[in-house]
């Protein structure tokens, strides 16, 4: 396919894809394409490589119930969304620079040679979190970090949907405190070191959307030169 071809098809997604609010219930996305948007979260970027994240795919009705009584903005995507996914965020437990879950993901993951670990969490991974990016002030700060890192694989996974014709919406319209609280009840939060970052429904729209509305590119751009 030429370039021309893939950009306009990456183009159409974009504009294919809105906020979904209600999905057609009758609809299911296939295993196979759920899969496809589950492995696009997962080869997701993220800071310093540390994947702070988990998909929680919530196909349970009670569960989804729950939910919706604290969600006033997944109101018909609860009930109606083929797929609905948590996206979970490590807490400042597994993110601080000198935590089990770095250095075991340095090791097991990322395969850095042993020996320098020590250096690289106590040195560079300090400095940076303290010094440039200003995480250590306090819990909230270092668990937004790893929230923003979710965004990223949460837009990857909404587009990457478009691209073969599923409907999507990302969500934070809802009460995070209570949502945290059900999560714990239901065992989801692993002792703290897990929190909900963002939720974001996937299926076939119901209806058409209203036209896009954007401002004009000059308006978001600008070049210095
Ligand atoms: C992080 C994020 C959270 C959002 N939360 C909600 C939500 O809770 N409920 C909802 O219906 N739409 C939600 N939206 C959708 C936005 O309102 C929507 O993307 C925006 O109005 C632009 O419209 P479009 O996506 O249809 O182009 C959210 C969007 C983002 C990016």
């Amino acid at each position: 396919m030429s370039n021309e071809l893939k950009k306009q098809e990456i183009i159409d997604a974009y504009r294919f894809r809105h906020a979904t609010k209600k999905f057609d219930p009758t609809k299911k996305i296939s295993d196979e394409d759920f899969e496809f948007i589950l492995e696009v979260g997962r080869l997701s970027p993220s800071s310093i490589g540390l994947e702070p994240w988990q998909f929680v795919v919530v196909q349970n009705e009670q569960l989804r119930e729950k939910l919706k009584t604290v969600s006033w903005g997944a109101q018909g995507q609860l009930p109606t969304a083929s797929h609905f996914v948590l996206i979970l965020a490590r807490t400042m437990k597994d993110t601080k620079y000198d935590s089990d879950y770095i250095k075991n993901h340095l090791k097991q993951v990322i395969k850095y040679p042993e020996e320098v670990i020590e250096t690289v969490v106590n040195d560079k991974f300090k400095n940076f979190q303290e010094k440039d990016l200003l995480l250590l002030e306090n819990e909230r700060t270092l668990f937004d970090w790893a929230s923003k890192q979710t965004y990223i694989a949460l837009g990857n996974m909404m587009t990457a949907a478009a691209q073969i014709g599923i409907d999507s919406c990302p969500i934070e319209g809802f009460h995070y405190q209570s949502v945290h609280k059900i999560l714990e009840e239901e065992g989801l939060l692993e002792d703290g070191h897990l929190d909900i970052s963002v939720m974001v429904a996937f299926g076939y729209r119901e209806a058409e959307p209203r036209p896009k509305t954007r401002k004009k590119r000059e308006q978001v751009v600008k070049w210095i030169e």
